[in-house]
């Protein structure tokens, strides 16, 4: 194909692009019930890219802030290279197709498949350091050349490489002033608290996520079938594709110029995939898996540590050598930032209570008032923030996930705050290494 055409599909495609993001803004009737609020560049699950799901509240008056813990999810990545498997195999699929009978799936025609695996893409790399530098501004009374921040980081390259870069956004925003290391890299092989590996008995979310792919995905594989002939796209395959919309996207480098795969899917189908992730991160390491949270038990033992200023106390997953040594786990520092990944940072959010549903989620009909968003919790660059606070020589304890304030109804009024006494006191499971949930995943 000669220059001209090519430019000619180029704007053919980008006008379909527009076209579909326009169309998004505006809501549609479908088979899901959605929130009034849905915007599909923020459904794609754990693939969405962090956004702030509320402004930052700052604390109340007459409250300082005199401690933050951050726990954050890696930035934007190309997919696992188990995940790549059915990606791969859809668009080989797509691309055999006997004719494209859609506009929206003529691009294939000149599409090339050149993503990685596994690691951190440059739009990633930036989040991670847009992330370093908003801490930096949001908290720089807490730091002066004795007390910059302690870092660490699980040891995979992706989770490596956003902990440095954060660092680095955060230097920069200080204009080289305080210039933190990532001062503990806990292996992925061992005992790592920002990892959820340690658990042989704990099952998997399949079960739950292949009822509900039973129920979205076959009107749209056979509506991609038709439009491409000869494909014969299976629904594991059709939710690939979904897949790869969000990291062809961020491989791209701006969320704002989706990949010409995304015009493939209406908002429906996205629904239908963010819940998909709503399931799997739910019955895998959430309050659905039987020894799910327990994976969480030993970073929230860590949090108490820092929290109260005393040693920690766990039996689960933390590393003992590690921990008991001030050089590798201060506790007299103001801010923490722990790097990790989207299922360890789940279980550590239900180990401490938060987002608890009164009922498990169903695979087959969505609730449209639960609040296990999986996109809201740990999008690329999640992150939660436990703040410490002092108000009128009372301490208090404050978590925001995403920004958005968590109501703490288990130890408080469920307005956002708790004494730090009574936060302390909601955490037995923790304290009690999971209430015999631990010993169960190795029995
Ligand atoms: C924290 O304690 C270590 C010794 O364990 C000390 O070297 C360091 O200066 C202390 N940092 C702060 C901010 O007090
Ligand atoms: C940032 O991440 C990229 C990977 O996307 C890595 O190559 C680079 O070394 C990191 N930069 C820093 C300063 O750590
Ligand atoms: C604990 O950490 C030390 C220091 O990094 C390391 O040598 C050791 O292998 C770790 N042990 C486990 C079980 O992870
Ligand atoms: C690693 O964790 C296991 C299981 O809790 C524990 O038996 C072992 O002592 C731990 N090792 C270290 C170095 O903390």
């Amino acid at each position: 194909m000669g220059t001209v055409p090519r430019i000619l599909v180029f704007f053919i495609v980008s006008s379909l692009v527009l076209a579909w993001l326009l169309l998004a803004n505006t809501p549609r009737k479908s088979s899901l019930r959605f929130d009034p609020t849905f915007d599909p560049r923020k459904s794609w699950g754990a693939y969405t890219p962090f956004f702030p799901v509320h402004k930052y509240a700052p604390p109340p008056a007459g409250c300082q802030v005199i401690q933050v813990n951050i726990l954050q999810r890696h930035g934007a990545r190309f997919p696992t290279s188990g995940a790549s498997i059915n990606i791969v195999s859809a668009v080989q699929k797509l691309k055999n197709a006997d004719a494209y009978t859609h506009p929206s799936m003529q691009f294939m025609s000149n599409f090339v498949y050149t993503l990685g695996t596994n690691d951190l893409v440059p739009f990633g790399a930036r989040q991670s350091s847009d992330a370093g530098a908003i801490t930096f501004k949001r908290y720089a009374h807490l730091f002066d050349a004795n007390n910059i921040p302690f870092v660490r980081a699980s040891s995979g390259t992706r989770v490596v490489d956003s902990a440095t870069n954060w660092t680095e956004g955060f230097a920069a925003a200080s204009h080289g002033v305080y210039r933190p290391p990532l001062s503990v890299i806990l292996s992925e092989e061992g005992n790592d608290t920002l990892e959820s590996h340690m658990c042989p008995n704990a099952g998997s979310s399949d079960p739950q996520t292949d009822e509900w792919l039973n129920v979205y995905a076959p009107a749209i594989t056979t509506r991609l079938n038709s439009w491409a002939p000869g494909a014969k796209l299976t629904d594991h395959e059709t939710h690939a594709l979904i897949s790869l919309c969000a990291f062809h996207t961020a491989a791209l480098g701006n969320p704002t110029t989706p990949s010409p795969v995304c015009g493939l899917f209406t908002p429906s189908d996205f629904a239908g995939f963010d819940y998909s992730a709503d399931l799997d991160k739910y019955y895998h390491t959430g309050y659905g898996a039987s020894l799910g949270r327990v994976q969480g038990v030993g970073y929230a033992n860590e949090l108490l540590a820092r929290l109260t200023g005393t040693p920690v106390r766990d039996n689960t997953q933390t590393n003992r050598t590690l921990d008991a040594d001030p050089t590798t786990f201060p506790l007299n520092r103001t801010l923490y930032a722990d790097f990790s990944h989207d299922n360890a940072m789940i279980a550590c959010m239900s180990a401490i209570g938060l987002f608890r549903q009164p009922e498990a989620l169903s695979t087959v009909e969505p609730d449209p008032q639960r609040t296990w968003h999986t996109h809201a919790m740990v999008p690329f660059s999640g992150r939660m923030v436990v703040e410490k606070l002092n108000c009128d020589e009372t301490e208090f304890v404050r978590i925001l996930v995403n920004d958005a304030l968590q109501p703490l109804e288990f130890c408080g009024t469920g307005t956002g705050i708790c004494t730090l006494e009574a936060f302390v006191q909601s955490q037995s499971y923790a304290q009690s290494d999971g209430d015999g949930d631990w010993d169960r995943c190795f029995r």
